[in-house]
């Protein structure tokens, strides 16, 4: 089934929010309701998506004591991934007009990493653009959620957490209003839905968040 009104191109959306906010659960749950209505749904996440994405994933989340990386590092490795993944997966499938549903893109990569100190959000913002040749997704949810609540969701998941996760409490207090600036920022583009909600409320409300989205004009990719 084609798209409407985009003959030639995908959609491309992205999900986004702090750890423990319900990414993967709605990534999971939207791309089965998509589906069930027809359309050519493709759902992939970031640090990953190719094989090198994912072993970058490793080196940049594994916690090793004996291997520190540094804030500049993090940030060159997060884009790394981001870029193989755009050559490999996200620019293929949307000039194949498939609907792509990406955990975490550039808005991770500004509020995480725009919170070292070394990096900033500006240095971080200009350099995303650059490297991902100002490739903006279509539509952008993001799972907004208290940090605490978030976490204490993770841990209840798992035993081990990955690098970022362990960051202090108040690392991802920064992260969560860096999210909340870009959403102010760029309201036409990022929606928030709010994380503590069911993981089918949350669905539902990032379906009511695309509709519109489906009916829009393709963006130029190139
Ligand atoms: P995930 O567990 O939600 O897949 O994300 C992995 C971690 O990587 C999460 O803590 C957020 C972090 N991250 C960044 O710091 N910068 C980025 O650009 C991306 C994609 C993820």
């Amino acid at each position: 089934m084609q798209l409407r009104h985009k003959p030639y191109e995908g959609l491309f959306i992205t999900l986004e929010g702090g750890d423990g906010c319900g990414k993967s659960t709605l990534s999971a749950l939207l791309s089965k309701e998509l589906a069930k209505k027809g359309y050519p749904v493709l759902k992939t996440r970031e640090p990953g998506g190719t094989p090198l994405s994912e072993h970058l994933r490793d080196v940049v989340l594994k916690p090793d004591p004996n291997r520190p990386v540094g804030e500049r590092a993090e940030l060159l490795l997060f884009l790394a991934a981001r870029v193989q993944h755009i050559d490999e997966v996200i620019l293929p499938a949307l000039r194949d007009r498939k609907l792509l549903i990406c955990e975490r893109f550039n808005d991770s990569t500004i509020a995480y990493q725009g919170c070292r100190k070394h990096v900033g959000v500006h240095v971080a913002e200009q350099i995303c653009d650059l490297a991902c040749n100002h490739l903006v997704p279509d539509l952008t949810l993001l799972l907004d959620l208290d940090p605490i609540i978030g976490l204490q969701r993770l841990s209840k998941e798992r035993k081990n957490l990955d690098r970022l996760e362990q960051e202090e409490l108040q690392f991802h207090i920064e992260v969560r209003t860096a999210y909340l600036h870009l959403a102010d920022k760029y309201p036409e583009r990022i929606i928030i839905i709010d994380g503590s909600a069911t993981p089918e409320e949350v669905c539902a409300a990032s379906l009511k968040a695309l509709e519109p989205h489906l009916m829009l004009k393709p963006t130029s990719l190139s």
